[in-house]
């Protein structure tokens, strides 16, 4: 876990790299991206009937965002890193970008509209004082069980293919391997008066699977049977309700 995680992403050449090679068009996080983009757009419009303000957590270059384009009133997205908010406006992402202090984001809610929190990709690489400052935000914009949903993405689910990894394949100390369980997720949410009331899965391969001479059959494996084994799916995304 990077003991700096906020101070990394204000480097600009970390923030070119997250951009525009880890989401370079064809990798492993823009094919899993895809997919979370395709869900998500069947599943807003169907869990809000009033279109929502969406209030992205570490929203970064507006990923969220953009693929929440026209089903939402209108996104705001939050985040420490002014140079990961100026990528987000470079890429066109639609609605407002604040940047804010480490644990002093406030969400910017709507009396009327219902709310929609996201976190995505931040949850796995950060401690716990992080992850409650997430969750003291997600309090705030949902007050209440009618107030609207949370979801978080693990990108590291501890019962996954991904856990092979540790088991059998070598770390170096250069790159981050953290693994985040549904129990740990669970409790997470429980500590801050969340239920946990559904997960989606979007992939149960690893980057290496897709890099590999069966890619292409890890990616069609992955088209068909992420979603029905969610609880195995080495990226997923959590839907929460607050208590
Ligand atoms: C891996 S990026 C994820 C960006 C985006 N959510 C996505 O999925 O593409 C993590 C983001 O968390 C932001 N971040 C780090 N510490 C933060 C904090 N304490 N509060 C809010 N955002 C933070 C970073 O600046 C970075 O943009």
């Amino acid at each position: 876990m990077a003991s700096n995680y906020t101070e990394v992403f204000q480097d600009p050449s970390a923030v070119e790299k997250y951009a525009e090679r880890t989401y370079a068009p064809g990798t492993f996080s823009s094919i899993v991206s895809g997919r979370q983009a395709g869900w998500l757009r069947g599943f807003v419009p169907n869990a809000f009937p009033l279109a929502p303000v969406h209030h992205d957590f570490a929203c970064g270059t507006g990923r969220v965002s953009r693929m929440l384009s026209g089903l939402v009133s209108v996104s705001h997205g939050y985040d420490t890193s002014e140079a990961m908010l100026q990528k987000g406006r470079e890429l066109g992402t639609p609605g407002h970008a604040h940047l804010v202090r480490p644990g002093l984001a406030v969400p910017e809610t709507d009396p009327v509209r219902p709310a929609l929190v996201t976190a995505f990709r931040f949850v796995l690489n950060v401690d716990l004082h992080l992850r409650d400052q997430l969750m003291d935000f997600a309090s705030m914009a949902l007050p209440d069980a009618d107030a609207g949903l949370l979801l978080v993405e693990n990108h590291g689910n501890a019962s996954s293919l991904r856990h092979l990894r540790k088991t059998f394949g070598r770390l170096d100390a250069s790159t981050w391997f953290q693994e985040l369980s549904h129990e740990e997720m669970r409790d997470l949410f429980d500590r801050h008066g969340f239920d946990l009331v559904g997960m989606q899965g979007f992939t149960l391969f690893t980057q290496g699977c897709y890099r590999n001479p069966w890619g292409p059959g890890a990616k069609a494996a992955d088209n068909l049977l992420a979603s029905p084994l969610s609880k195995w799916a080495s990226d997923v995304v959590y839907i929460a309700r607050r208590r």
